[in-house]
């Protein structure tokens, strides 16, 4: 039986919400800790599937894994009995990806599934980690549906890579490779994401030499063994402005606790101008709207520019604002598979290619919609909050990769959300960011 959100809209959000570890450092530090020959302790990790799946994967390559509390996990990695992943649960999250280069950086060879992912409207190459893969001395051969990599001589060496394109998985994955590579590796033209900087800052804490972490060049001197040790990982900057754009959509005030305001720039800097007031103190954001919503053009860029995965939440915003807004995707090729569903709130959105041409309307009104991935399912959740009438959102498992306790979240805030059976649900293969 699958499950989904049944929102009665039209309230205003007002209350606190502590947001999680970051999802996509969490799922780039799991398979790195596979590297670590000791016992890792991470802390604030979302409990979100997508970290349960991957730590199924850990698991059954014969790690043993135990949950210290809530979101304190402990991996010892130092009996890997096996390189080969179970096809069935590598191919279901996008981030099995980075298994080759945990794998293939300690042991020299990884035979991993090829990875699911939310389909941005194509294939999602991985051609830039093969490439630095390559150059590093793997051979990598795509087979029966497995990515099968092998280090010439047993151990990767160092190496200069240039980035033909800004890759957050390529470079967090040629990283982890390079840390215990024979030599020293350079990236350039890497991704500067906020987790590209924690996967850095984690490997560094296990006795890795990675420089540069957060700027467009990282140097990788490779170590010939990591250790164990403790590591707490960054806060969520996209669960944050998911919750920041629920409360621009429906008024209110939120204080949002645990968040690194730094991080958090390129999405305020944008929802101020909506007319969205935001106070910053430590590592809390109070945000307010009361007043009516403004439109602003927003462009998708990799960090610091506005990030690709808060574009459909903001567009739920956008279309309720006053006046005409335009977003350009320009991470993805088709990113705006939502936009059908928000159409059926009530949303005035025309898409040609890349750009989708927002016309503000006053409310929308709630009807059956369909996740149709992971921030897609977020945007129509925070379209339902402000819509007037009841939204039926199916499909909810993909929102449940991302997002930790997100119903209980919202109703702590005074959000009317609950999960209820879905008993005819067609069942879907998952796919994921
Ligand atoms: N690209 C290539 N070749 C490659 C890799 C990427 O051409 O080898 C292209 C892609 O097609 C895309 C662009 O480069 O046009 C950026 O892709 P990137 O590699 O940065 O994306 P990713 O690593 O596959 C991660 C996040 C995504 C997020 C993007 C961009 C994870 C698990 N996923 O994907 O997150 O959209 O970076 O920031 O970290 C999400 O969380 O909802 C999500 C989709």
């Amino acid at each position: 039986m699958t499950r989904e959100y049944l929102v009665r809209g039209g309230k205003p959000l007002f209350g606190e919400v502590t947001i999680s570890g970051a999802k996509n450092a969490a799922v780039a530090i799991i398979p790195a800790a596979l590297m670590v020959d000791g016992v890792c302790r991470i802390e604030n990790v979302p409990m979100i599937s997508d970290v349960t799946l991957s730590l199924k994967i850990l698991e059954e390559l014969g790690a043993s894994i135990r949950l210290l509390n809530a979101h304190t996990v402990e991996i010892d990695s130092r009996h890997i009995a096996c390189t080969r992943t179970s096809y069935d649960l590598a191919r279901k999250i996008r981030a099995s990806y980075y298994l080759v280069g945990s794998l293939l950086g300690r042991f020299g060879q990884a035979e991993v599934a090829m990875p699911g992912g939310c389909n941005f409207g194509g294939v999602r190459p991985i051609d830039q980690h093969v490439k630095g893969f390559t150059a590093m001395g793997a051979k990598v051969t795509l087979e029966s549906g497995f990515i099968n990599a092998a280090a010439e001589g047993g151990r990767l060496h160092g190496a200069n890579i240039y980035l033909d394109v800004v890759s957050v998985g390529a470079t967090m994955n040629i990283m982890m490779a390079a840390a215990l590579a024979e030599g020293t590796t350079v990236i350039e033209n890497v991704a500067k994401e906020p987790h590209i900087v924690d996967l850095a800052n984690f490997l560094n804490s296990m006795g890795a030499d990675i420089r540069g972490a957060g700027t467009d060049s990282i140097k990788i001197t490779g170590v010939p063994r990591l250790n164990g040790g403790s590591y707490a990982i960054i806060p969520d900057q996209i669960e944050a402005g998911t919750y920041m754009a629920a409360v621009a959509a429906t008024g209110g005030e939120l204080l949002i606790r645990n968040v690194i305001p730094k991080h958090m720039d390129c999405i305020s800097a944008k929802l101020m101008e909506m007319g969205v007031e935001i106070e910053e103190n430590g590592d809390e954001m109070l945000v307010r709207r009361s007043g009516k919503l403004q439109r602003t053009n927003i462009k998708t860029m990799p960090y610091p520019g506005f990030p690709t995965d808060m574009q459909p939440q903001i567009a739920s915003v956008l279309a309720l604002a006053d006046g005409t807004s335009l977003i350009t995707e320009s991470v993805w090729n088709n990113r705006f598979k939502y936009v059908d569903e928000l159409k059926r709130l009530g949303a005035r959105i025309q898409v040609d290619g890349k750009m989708a041409v927002l016309e503000g309307v006053d409310h929308f009104t709630g009807a059956p919609v369909q996740a149709p991935d992971l921030r897609a399912g977020a945007a129509l959740v925070i379209a339902a909050l402000a819509a007037h009438g009841t939204t039926e959102i199916s499909h909810v498992q993909y929102i449940e990769r991302g997002y930790e306790d997100i119903v209980g979240k919202l109703r702590a805030v005074g959000g009317d959300i609950c999960m209820v059976d879905e008993p005819e649900a067609e069942k879907e293969e998952a796919r994921i960011g």
